[in-house]
């Protein structure tokens, strides 16, 4: 490993000034870490700034990394339908992930690529994205889809099981967030342990991640 990797950090690459659409043209010429080089490209959040609810999943997977969108494969798929089931217009939302690379191990014949969870150092240099992502939306609530997510908001003491369904207060991020300390947090399960769960258990999950969901939208009021 080389000295600069040693220090994996997103923040040269932050954009002094300028809104959404700077801090997505900077974020596309990110290499704060390794994540970078074998990803196709930078996946940023998608959605505008008067959105008041922010979700927040991992990373990329493999069909986002292809086209350049959050959520656009099949956990997309899952959460869409879970934000409409709780009443919640996925259109009316900002949607990103706590890492904007995808991860990924490549084996086989046919090479498939298989998603592999980011360690904490490379969420850890990502998180000046999501802080600057929080700031310039400042939603009223945000959304942590599963323990990457969870950890990036809320610390690595957080356990999606104990910790999901219920408003937590949502701590300042690297000193980017919100100061005030009046924003909301509230976890539920990732959209994928929807769709990996065995056929008994995945009617319950998905039930879990709308009702976790609709705790956010009455906070929306
Ligand atoms: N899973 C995530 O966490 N984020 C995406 O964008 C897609 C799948
Ligand atoms: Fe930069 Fe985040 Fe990509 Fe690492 S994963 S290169 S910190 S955008």
């Amino acid at each position: 490993m080389t000295a600069a990797e040693d220090r994996y950090d997103a923040t040269p690459y932050l954009p002094g000034r300028g809104g959404l659409a700077a801090l997505r043209e900077a974020a596309a010429g990110c290499h704060g870490c390794p994540l970078h080089r074998a990803a196709t490209q930078t996946v940023f959040g998608a959605g505008g700034t008067s959105a008041r609810l922010l979700l927040v999943g991992e990373q990329p997977g493999d069909q986002e990394d292809r086209k350049g969108h959050p959520f656009v494969g099949p956990a997309g798929g899952v959460l869409n339908r879970a934000l409409e089931e709780a009443g919640i217009d996925p259109d009316d939302t900002y949607v990103t992930n706590a890492v904007k690379h995808f991860k990924f191990t490549q084996s086989g014949p046919g090479k498939r690529r298989i998603h592999k969870a980011p360690d904490l150092r490379e969420m850890r240099a990502c998180r000046p994205w999501l802080a600057a992502e929080l700031r310039l939306v400042d939603p009223d609530v945000v959304v942590a889809l599963g323990a990457t997510a969870g950890k990036a908001l809320l610390g690595p003491s957080f356990r999606v099981t104990r910790d999901r369904g219920v408003a937590l207060p949502l701590p300042p991020l690297d000193g980017h967030g919100d100061e005030e300390g009046e924003g909301v947090v509230v976890a539920t399960l990732h959209p994928s342990a929807v769709l990996r769960a065995d056929d008994e258990e995945q009617a319950r999950a998905y039930a879990g991640l709308v009702a976790d969901l609709r705790v956010a939208g009455r906070l929306l009021g």
